[in-house]
């Protein structure tokens, strides 16, 4: 059996924590009968700063050819941010329509968690992100004063009526940015949470703000009550998105799938990823479940430790797993999440867990671990 992969290093260690994955992956296949055909793509800052070019019309062609993507991290100093963000990253997620951004929150056997008196068994849930509307679906303005025709006429309305003020004479400068949800849009990604929670522990949270925002999360709010109408046997609940901060941290195990509107999932997600020992060890999965997907560590490029092999592997390495799950290879998926937990119990890690061990390293170890545990 052959998977053809696409993989994107990207920018700063990126490269080096793909590389480690790809060992692993590779390790997977060996044991478990299959073999990985990697197809490289060299997208990232290198290429905008001497081409001008993010992602072409035939990047995207070339890579819609693959289910799976796997991604490394892109950000770079010498790009304004945002440009390799949205051009690439976001771009991707949007032009394949991977509407879950599904990051898993688990803590492993032998992290160390900030949460006093927590252990594996507590931190054990899923954030199922939607990853195509809300606050990143770009629609917005910013402009000075005097360009009243450019004004979306109900910020031009509210700042009339708010604050008294003419939008064309009186504001120097204003911005705005709109979130949108769909009622298809909210439906498909929370009916891909219950479905989760079906094979979990059935219970799904939604975390919102729909006491405040109310148009846009009164709609997700009502296509949630629908959606789990079709699913009895599922618990349900809805935490306003501040509360869930709090129960995050001190309640972890009352959460099993949660789904979340994208801005809110970008959020706890980087919470969540502290609970479960740190960025070094957060992986996520865009998916389109018909389509193209593209599996990540959750963290960026850390440029100043590039080309240095000190990166942790690890978020990558399990983003990996995920991608396998996704390519129909549960066996091995779990193979590599048990690698991952031995090397890090064996102490074979990175600096940032308090090892000496260096990516690459790491990366032939839990390689070698993926053919027997
Ligand atoms: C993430 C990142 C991205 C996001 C950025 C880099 C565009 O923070 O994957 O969580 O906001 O989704
Ligand atoms: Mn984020």
């Amino acid at each position: 059996m052959q998977h053809r992969v696409a993989a994107i290093g990207g920018d700063g260690i990126g490269p080096e924590i793909i590389a480690a994955g790809k060992e692993v992956l590779d390790a997977a296949g060996e044991r478990f009968g299959f073999d990985i055909a990697w197809t490289d793509f060299d997208v990232g800052a290198e290429r905008y700063l001497s081409t001008g070019e993010l992602l072409t019309e035939e990047d995207l062609r070339d890579l819609s050819k693959f289910r799976a993507i796997y991604f490394g991290a892109i950000g770079d100093a010498r790009v304004k941010p945002g440009i390799l963000e949205k051009g690439i990253l976001l771009a991707i997620r949007f032009h394949f329509d991977q509407f879950v951004n599904l990051r898993p929150i688990k803590l492993l056997k032998g992290v160390t968690t900030p949460l006093a008196d927590k252990g594996p068994e507590d931190v054990d849930f899923v954030v199922v992100r939607e990853n195509t509307e809300d606050f990143y679906v770009g629609i917005g303005s910013r402009f000075s004063g005097r360009h009243e025709e450019k004004t979306l006429e109900v910020v031009r309305d509210l700042y009339n009526i708010r604050f008294g003020l003419d939008v064309e004479t009186d504001a120097d400068e204003i911005a705005y940015q709109i979130g949108v949800v769909t009622r298809q849009g909210a439906e498909r990604v929370i009916r891909y949470a219950f479905d989760l929670a079906v094979t979990r522990d059935r219970k799904v949270t939604s975390v919102d703000k729909a006491n405040v925002l109310s148009d846009v999360y009164g709609l997700w709010r009502d296509v949630f009550t629908e959606v789990a109408a079709g699913y009895p046997d599922v618990a349900t609940e809805f935490n306003f998105v501040d509360a869930v901060t709090m129960w995050f941290v001190k309640n972890p195990e009352w959460f099993d799938v949660v789904v979340t509107p994208n801005m809110f999932g970008d959020i706890i997600t980087d919470l969540g990823a502290m609970i479960q020992g740190g960025l070094g060890l957060a992986p996520g999965g865009n998916i389109n479940p018909t389509g193209t997907s593209m599996f990540e560590p959750i963290h960026g490029s850390a440029p100043k430790y590039r080309g240095q092999d000190v990166a942790n592997p690890l978020a990558t390495i399990w983003a990996g797993s995920m991608l396998l799950d996704h390519l129909g290879e549960p066996d091995a998926a779990k193979a590599v999440l048990r690698a991952i937990e031995q090397s890090i119990l064996d102490g074979f890690v990175t600096r940032d867990m308090g090892g000496e061990r260096k990516t690459s390293e790491v990366g032939r170890y839990v390689a070698s671990l993926v053919k027997k545990v």
